[in-house]
């Protein structure tokens, strides 16, 4: 049998990082008030990158996954699928992750976006890992990449201090022992208008409004179930217990929602790794952000078990368990 194990990952974030007081500065020149102690408060978040104007996800992407080719001590011409995880494409088509196969100097193998939001990532993982198990690919990159600034409505104080942009990548291999033990992925459409970006293009022109739009407290109370479930659907199907569970790695939306789940699940926060404080809300590059500096920062080790999850626009969810 066949199985995805992660090689290598790697990350990248765009030099300009803003605190919340100097966001709550540039905010009060236009009358918008807000504060270091209310986001803190809040969410747990302190700072976040912003890319400048000429900067794409696949310039953030390409980077993180030269890292993580880097990391997986591989060549980029042995990667043979690349999947994208992006809101935040750089042009309506072609996907963004044909313009990382570009940046990356290799043609040929499939390469596509998918558009789950801030549950991206675990989709693209989990197809990257059921094209590897049916022998599709053998080495696929796996990028999450955001330019999240560029649909903020900097009025808007309830949704522009929540959110970063940056890249995180994985490079999966296939492999004759897990790797990826279990995932789930679920979406539900009817929650579509709770966390939107409603605007197309139409005649040249943005129809309807091209910024972010969130019921926070509506998203909130969704998140926290959605992870409850998920954690007992994926651990089920691996036959483990939470207590098997050496890291949760969850969408970095809000410290809130992390520590609520944690609570739910009775894990010890030492055992959720956070990376909000210092990232804000990245969507679908949250998690490979995450997962990356742990491994980087020597936290998270080879042996270890990582449940990773993820909820977002849509309503979309899903988790995956990996023995890292
Ligand atoms: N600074 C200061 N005050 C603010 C700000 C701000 N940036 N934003 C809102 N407020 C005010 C509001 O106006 C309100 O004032 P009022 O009481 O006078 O009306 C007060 O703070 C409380 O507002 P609430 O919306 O009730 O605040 P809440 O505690 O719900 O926190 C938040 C808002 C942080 C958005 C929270 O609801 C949340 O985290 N929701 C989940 C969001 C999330 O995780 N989204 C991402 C998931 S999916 C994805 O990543 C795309």
């Amino acid at each position: 049998r066949v199985f995805a194990r992660i090689a290598g990952t790697g990350s990248h974030l765009p030099p300009r990082c803003l605190s919340n007081q100097a966001l709550a500065d540039q905010l009060a020149q236009d009358g918008i008030e807000t504060s270091d102690a209310w986001i803190v408060e809040r969410t747990g978040i302190r700072q976040r990158h912003f890319a400048e104007p000429d900067v794409t996800s696949s310039m953030l992407g390409a980077e993180a996954a030269r890292r993580a080719i880097e990391a997986a001590g591989c060549q980029p011409q042995d990667i043979d699928l690349i999947i994208c995880a992006t809101s935040t494409p750089d042009m309506v088509f072609p996907s963004t992750a044909c313009l990382i196969q570009r940046e990356l100097g290799i043609s040929g193998g499939p390469a596509f976006d998918v558009q789950a939001v801030c549950s991206g990532f675990i989709y693209a993982l989990t197809l990257a890992d059921a094209m590897i198990r049916t022998g599709a690919a053998r080495k696929a990159l796996v990028v999450g990449a955001e330019v999240f600034s560029r649909l903020l409505n900097f009025k808007d104080r309830t949704t522009c201090v929540l959110f970063g942009d940056g890249a995180g990548a994985v490079v999966l291999e296939a492999a004759s022992e897990p790797g990826i033990v279990a995932s789930a992925l679920h979406a539900d459409g009817r929650h579509a208008d709770i966390l939107c970006t409603p605007g197309a293009i139409s005649g040249g022109q943005v129809l309807g409004d091209p910024f972010l739009r969130m019921e926070g407290q509506a998203v909130f109370k969704l998140a926290v179930s959605a992870l409850d479930t998920t954690t007992a659907e994926v651990l089920a199907q691996a036959g483990r217990s939470v207590e098997s569970v050496d890291w949760l790695i969850l969408h970095q939306a809000n410290i809130r929602i992390m520590q609520t789940a944690a609570k739910k699940l009775k894990l010890p926060m030492e055992r959720v790794l956070v990376t909000v404080d210092r990232h804000g809300n990245t969507s679908a590059a949250s998690i490979p952000l995450a997962l990356d500096f742990g491994i980087r920062e020597g936290r998270i080790t080879r042996g270890q078990s990582l449940l990773l999850e993820g909820m977002g626009g849509g309503f979309t969810w899903g988790g995956v368990l990996i023995d890292y």
